[in-house]
This record gives C-alpha cells, structure tokens and sequence, in this order.
C-alpha cells in the first residue's frame, strides 16, 4: 500500500480554505440569479434523482472538492477495492463487497489472492436461493414436519442491521406467509419477548455472525435453542434425549457465517450454514449470506433485484468521472460541511416509514468505518473525521427535533429521502395520504433552504419579539433524494450510495474504513468485568473507583 496522502497538504484543501473565508451562502440569491443551479445541480443516479441545488455550495466550492478527490487519489483507491487489493491494511484483508452483487458471468473474472470469487459468490447465492426456495415453499419443515412460518434472525450489528433494515422496507412484498423477527440484542429482554408468543414447532433460527465469536450472538442462539428443546419438550413434540434435540436443531437452526467450523461446534449441521467470506465487512454484508432471511422473506428473485440495484451503483462509480460521481460529491459535500463549515452531525430523513431503521443501519455504516483518529499508515489525521448520522422517518422527526434544524444555532446538512408512489395509495376523505407526506417534504426542504425573513413575519402582522422568533434563516444544506418507488433495486441503490460515499470521505482522510478496532476494549473489559458482576472479590477488587462503585450498588439493589 501506498502510504495515504495528508488531504490538508494539497493545493485544492488551500483552495477550499480560502473559499470558506470568504464564503457567504445565500440560497434565496443563489436561485434568484442563478436559473440553471436546479438542472446543474440534479443528478441522475440509477433510479434516483439527486437534487443537490440546496447545499451550501458554488461552482467553485465545486470543483475544488473535485480537485480534492483527484489530489487525494479517490478514484485510484476505489480501483484498488473494485480488483481485491488489501486496502484493509490493518487486518491485511481485501475489501470485496462490491464483488457479492456481480451479476454472473461478469467478465473478466474476479480472481483474488487465487479464489475464484464470482465463482464462489454465485455458488452461494445459488445455496441461499436453493434454501429460501425450500423454505418458502413448505419442503422444507420443522421437525413435526410443519412449515415454516416464522423466522428469527439472530444477530447483530452487520449481522442485524443490514437484514432488519431491508426487511422492514421491503416487508410489503413479503409474500410467502413468513414473518421475520430480529434479536440482536444481549438485553434477555430481546429474545424474551421476540419469541414469547412463537410455535416452536413452525419457527426457524437463523444465526448470523461473520465470526461466530461474538458474545450476545452466541449467547442469544444458545437461549434459543433451550427454548426450542422447552417448548418442543413440553409439547410433546421430541423425546427427551441427545438424538431428539440433535433433530430439533437440524431442523430448526441454519447459519451464516464465514467459521463454518465454529458453526458446527455449535450443532448446527454444516450442511445448513451458508458461507462468506473475510472480505466482507460486517457493516457491508447484507448483499452477502446475511441475507438469508430475507431471501427467505422476501424471495430469492427480490434478492437478487436488491442486488442488482447495488451493481447499477457500482458501475456508476466505477465509470463515471468525478464531477458527475454521485457519491463522490455526496461525499465530497460531507467533506466541505465538517472540515470547512464546521458541521458535526449528519442528518437522514427519510420520508418513507418503511425506512424507519435505515438511519440505525447508516449509523453503524458511516461511523464504524469513518469514526477514526489514525490514517492507514498508522499516522495521526489532521482534520476532523466521521460526523454523527442520526434521523427518524419524516413526519416524526418533524414534531420533534426539526426545530433544532430550523432555528438552532448548530450547521445540520440533512438527506431527505422520498419516493413518489407509496406502498399503501390510502385516501383520508379523498385526499391521498401519500400527497399529504410528499408536501411534507417538500415544505420542510424549501423552509430550511429559504427560510422567512423578518420582514416576510411582519408582513404577517406579527410585531416586537416575536419576529425575531419566528424568523427562519434559511441556508440549512439538504439533499432531496427521490424515486419512483421504494423497489428492491432502489433500496440496493440508496444502500450502495451510502457505502460510496462513506468510501469517498474515507479516502480523503486518508483513513481505513474497514477495521473497526474502537469496538474492542469494552468487548474485553466487558469480558473483565462478568465475573465481577458474579460476584468475584478479585475480579471487583481490580475495578477503578467508580465501578466498584456501581458494582456495590448493583449488589445492594439486587
Ligand atoms: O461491533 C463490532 C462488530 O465486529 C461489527 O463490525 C459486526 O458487524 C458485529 O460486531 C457482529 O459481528 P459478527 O457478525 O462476527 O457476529
């Protein structure tokens, strides 16, 4: 690996500052002079229209982000991901997602460090149709040869969010009579009220864990399978003996994982895992094996939409130049709002309830893979990185935390996400619904880009103080994404987007968006600490002063 080039150093991060000294954003002068900025600004990505016309952004601020993203070599680094070089440099892994969503026969061939991977790919992808297939169907049953009618999908972080996401905007197009549920959580409450009213002769756990290591996945399959032995125990359902609960799990317990051998420690029959492999980053593997729920979900034909709505993506960035590279200037524009203008957060708003969990999923894709203070060389960074992503779903958001956007004194640049046809045309006394929502997103994007002077307040015969608070200053960034529909393809779209453009902002900073070491310590002090919890002296004796604190506490209130 080439060592990363210091953004801070280049002419264009120069230009950009001496941009920002001077720099005046005024979007009611921006449109009133500038008829062409809406057509300038409005990208074509896929199905998606981007509409980029209301960030606090010119021409020049423009093109100097674009001399950015060429000085720091954004286009030579996504190359080097697209052909398996180990740009995760500090676990010496290549970074390979974009390869699960190959269409087959792509040509050349993919091969990295010798594996075949379009190969291997579609040999698992056909698997996980083959099963989903099988599932759906009802050929494959429980172990009192009843179908399927629940699936619950142990796991978490990559291994959760990807899938519970995805599910819950595709949901209406679930269409087998499979419903899915999610546990992710080592909170026994998550587990205990997941399956408190499931058949566990009808329900089929998939446990999802890249490593198969990971303590509250582990820990939740272990809860599920006694409950299953409870539950088919007491109904009479199996025998009481090794070979019975052996059976039950064989029929009730398949695996995703890239351990295939710690899998089948665990009892679950190797022939019911579905590989992937370390080139997959937890947080970019829902286009993987982990997706095995929703292929049982939604279809394995829906599966593959979702990945072939990625690919159109990838293909975009892979070929077109940077000053009309979606992600990249969505990335770019990120870059301009926290190094430049100060912004610290990042909101996401998508006007669709079925996207209710994509700000939680951006979460863990953005700030896992950005929140980092070291370069990939090691060296410290000299800029900021990451910013916070965070949203609800439009309308909610509105009634809460938009007011901070409007008028508070902190720079929020805010996605907004909307699709023209809903998934429910429902009418209210004629009125569509989703008209309703729609203006909705229109209003808050046009309040926050223009604001309301105090002029326009008092024209409306307010006086004194209260013009002051109800002015509106306008000039809060947004981007309006927008769709026809929200399809399988278009959700692998908007996926593929956020993955680019977090790559994007990675690759200024110089940053390896790939490891994910801040999530370590506490794995292991957690791991210190149980035996404390437990009530070993030693172990509570090695505790600071405020642990041993709470531990005390703890113990006095149990
Ligand atoms: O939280 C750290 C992490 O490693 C994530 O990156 C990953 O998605 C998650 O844990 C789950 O890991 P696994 O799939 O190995 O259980």
């Amino acid at each position: 690996m080439t060592s990363p080039i210091d953004a801070t150093t280049t002419s264009a991060w120069a230009e950009l500052d001496e941009l920002r000294r001077t720099f005046a954003p005024d979007l009611r002068e921006w449109f009133a002079t500038d008829p062409g900025r809406v057509e300038r600004y409005s990208l074509p990505l896929a199905d998606l229209l981007i509409d980029l016309s209301k960030n606090l952004v010119t021409d020049d601020v423009l093109a100097a982000l674009v001399r950015l993203a060429e000085q720091t070599g954004v286009a030579e680094r996504f190359a080097e991901m697209l052909r398996g070089a180990h740009i995760n440099t500090t676990e010496d892994r290549a970074v390979l997602h974009t390869a699960l969503r190959r269409p087959a026969g792509s040509e050349p061939a993919l091969v990295v460090d010798g594996q075949d991977v379009d190969h291997d790919v579609q040999a698992v992808l056909a698997e996980v149709s083959a099963f989903a297939d099988r599932v759906r169907s009802g050929e494959w049953t429980g172990v009192t040869g009843e179908k399927v009618t629940h699936v619950v999908n142990i796991g978490i972080g990559g291994s959760d969010l990807g899938p519970v996401m995805v599910y819950e905007a595709l949901k209406p197009l679930a269409d087998a009579g499979i419903e899915t549920r999610f546990v992710s959580n080592i909170d026994p409450t998550d587990i205990a009220q997941k399956t408190a009213d499931l058949d566990p002769a009808t329900t089929l756990f998939v446990v999802a864990s890249k490593t198969f290591t990971t303590l509250e996945t582990l820990t939740n399959a272990r809860l599920a399978r006694d409950w299953l032995w409870e539950r088919l125990g007491a109904a009479g359902a199996i025998a009481d003996d090794e070979t019975a609960r052996k059976d039950a799990v064989a029929h009730h317990f398949v695996a995703v994982s890239t351990a295939l051998d710690r899998v089948a420690e665990f009892g679950i029959d190797p022939q019911n895992a579905f590989g992937f492999w370390d080139w997959v980053g937890g947080r970019y593997s829902v286009d993987s094996a982990i997706g095995l729920s929703l292929a049982i979900a939604l279809g394995p034909d829906a599966f593959r939409e979702l990945l072939a709505g990625f690919h159109s993506v990838d293909e975009h960035v892979r070929t077109t130049p940077l000053e009309r590279n979606v992600p990249v200037l969505m990335g770019l524009l990120n870059v301009w709002y926290t190094n430049f203008l100060g912004a610290q957060s990042h909101a996401v708003l998508p006007y669709a309830q079925q996207l209710s969990r994509f700000p939680a999923y951006l979460q863990q894709l953005t700030m896992e893979s950005n929140g980092k203070s070291v370069r990939w060389d090691g060296t410290p960074v000299t800029t900021d990185t990451g910013e916070v992503f965070w949203g609800e779903p439009g309308t909610n958001g509105q009634h809460a935390f938009y007011q901070l956007i409007h008028q508070g004194t902190r720079l929020i640049p805010a996605d907004f996400i909307a699709f023209v046809n809903p998934a429910y045309p429902l009418t209210d006394g004629g009125r569509d619904v989703h008209g309703l929502l729609l203006s909705n997103f229109l209003a808050q994007t046009k309040a926050l880009a223009f604001g309301k002077t105090a002029q326009e307040v008092e024209a409306e015969g307010t006086t004194g103080p209260l013009v002051a608070a109800r002015t509106f200053p306008g000039n809060r960034p947004t981007t309006s994404l927008f769709a026809p529909a929200l399809t399988p393809a278009v959700l692998g779209q908007l996926i593929a987007l956020y993955e680019h453009i977090t790559f994007t902002q990675g690759a200024v900073w110089g940053i390896n968006s790939f490891d994910q070491w801040g999530v370590e310590l506490g794995k292991q002090l957690a791991l210190q600490i149980a035996p404390a919890i437990e009530g070993d002296a030693d172990a509570t004796a090695a505790q600071d002063a405020s642990t041993r604190s709470l531990l005390e506490y703890y113990r006095a209130h149990r």
